[in-house]
């Protein structure tokens, strides 16, 4: 066999295990046993996931699991999150029940707009340019208006179309800079289509717009796609209490919030320390945007570039100490869709959606956002107090016994052992191997 591979798509999934097990893995035989353990035992279920990609070969499992206790604009939610890092739901239900007995999370929109963008060169005369998208921007809705009937009916579509000139940075670098509104549609697909055929009105409008040189009627569409960069698809989340609430077993409830405060103000000054700060609240939001079936690469582009919007990359969080009350907050774009898509398709996120009572896209971005803040929120907490390892490390003791192929009776003995020693990897080596030896 060889490690390069004409059709590999056309062969069935069968060869397809044969061909990368035989030409990567150092026992073939017991790589595909692996690989097909993880098919489902249902084939129509199977056959669903198989169709989600190409060249699917089995099935990728993540844990998922829920975080009760949320009370969000005074609703109680449990909220589902899909993560393989030990330490995050654990840390948001604890976020969560501290919260819940301090008057919960308030959320608020500040905006649903989507954003897409056509990106073209003009080779003349701007001022011609002008009047001719002047002239056609009626016509880019009209000729899009099959598309949008739906969206329309339901009170989304196509929110504004501008031109906009980008000829400093790029010769001849124009755009049609398109805004939406999408409802409960995450709108990927909708923004997408509206968008090309935008760019073919521009292009054919150009072709007989009679002001035009030869040249000039000679657009060159670059190309046409949304963008993930949503600044004004924002939500709001926040809590607030008392200093005096702020109870830590750690340090006085004074110096907590003024911990929190000075760890907030390191992470907007510190690009180093921002990134790990907002990485904390990424694993909230990602754990929560997976098992609703959303695009995590979306929301992860969108927001970090919101975090550098005034040209320094900086913490997504805030805090502040006024008159005895402690508040911490956070604004952040999402994109998010709870129709369509995975949504729709993928069993385990109906459930995620129902557990979380079939919420609508600006709902779910209220939810997300929250569980953002309550994992920055718990990190910080750990990290000015007792320090991050002790939780991680206690979580992540089940994690390397499973790894050394501890048998139950072994796991109990350490994990008793560790409640009064330091876990660290090296220590959970050491007392396995000695309880083996023993
Ligand atoms: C680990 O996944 C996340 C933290 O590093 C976040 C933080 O430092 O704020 C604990």
């Amino acid at each position: 066999m060889s490690k390069s591979v004409q059709g590999f798509s056309k062969l069935t999934k069968d060869e397809k295990i044969e061909w990368v097990t035989t030409n990567f893995t150092q026992d073939p035989n017991a790589a595909k046993a692996l690989l097909k353990s993880y098919w489902n035992s249902d084939s129509k279920l199977q056959r669903l996931h198989d169709e989600f990609i190409e060249n699917t070969l089995t099935n990728h499992y993540l844990p998922f699991g829920v975080a009760p206790n949320f009370l969000i604009n005074d609703q109680l939610y449990t909220i589902p999150m899909t993560i393989e890092e030990s330490s995050v739901v654990a840390a948001a239900s604890k976020a969560a029940k501290f919260w819940k007995d301090r008057g919960g999370f308030k959320t608020t929109i500040l905006g649903t707009e989507k954003i897409g963008q056509v990106h073209f060169i003009f080779d003349g005369d701007s001022s011609k340019l002008w009047e001719f998208f002047t002239k056609i921007k009626p016509r880019l809705g009209e000729d899009a208006s099959e598309l949008t009937a739906n969206m329309v009916k339901r009170g989304g579509g196509i929110t504004n179309i501008e031109l906009r000139d980008k000829t400093n940075d790029v010769q001849g670098y124009y755009q049609l800079h398109c805004t939406f509104e999408t409802l409960d549609a995450m709108g990927a697909n909708f923004i997408n289509s509206c968008l090309e055929q935008f760019a073919k009105t521009l292009k054919n409008e150009a072709q007989h717009y009679t002001p035009f040189t030869e040249a000039e009627r000679n657009i060159e569409v670059v190309m046409s796609i949304l963008s993930n960069y949503v600044p004004n698809c924002l939500v709001r989340a926040e809590v607030s209490c008392p200093v005096s609430e702020l109870k830590s077993s750690a340090v006085s409830p004074e110096e907590f919030a003024q911990k929190m405060v000075r760890a907030v103000q390191i992470a907007q000054a510190e690009p180093h320390r921002a990134v790990t700060h907002n990485k904390g609240i990424m694993n909230g939001i990602d754990a929560v945007v997976l098992a609703t079936g959303n695009d995590f690469r979306a929301v992860e582009a969108g927001i970090h570039a919101y975090a550098s919007k005034d040209g320094k990359y900086t913490s997504l969080t805030h805090a502040r100490i006024e008159n005895g009350q402690f508040y911490f907050w956070m604004e952040i774009p999402l994109a998010l869709g709870t129709v369509g898509g995975l949504t729709s398709l993928h069993p385990l996120v109906k459930v995620a959606l129902e557990i979380l009572g079939k919420p609508s896209a600006p709902e779910l971005m209220q939810i997300v956002a929250v569980a953002g803040l309550a994992q920055n929120f718990a990190a910080l907490r750990s990290l000015v107090t007792t320090g991050i390892q002790e939780g991680h490390m206690k979580m992540h003791l089940l994690n390397i016994l499973n790894q050394l192929g501890a048998t139950e009776v072994e796991k109990k003995e350490l994990t008793n052992y560790f409640k009064k020693n330091t876990v660290t990897h090296s220590s959970v080596v050491a007392a396995f191997e000695n309880l083996r030896n023993n």
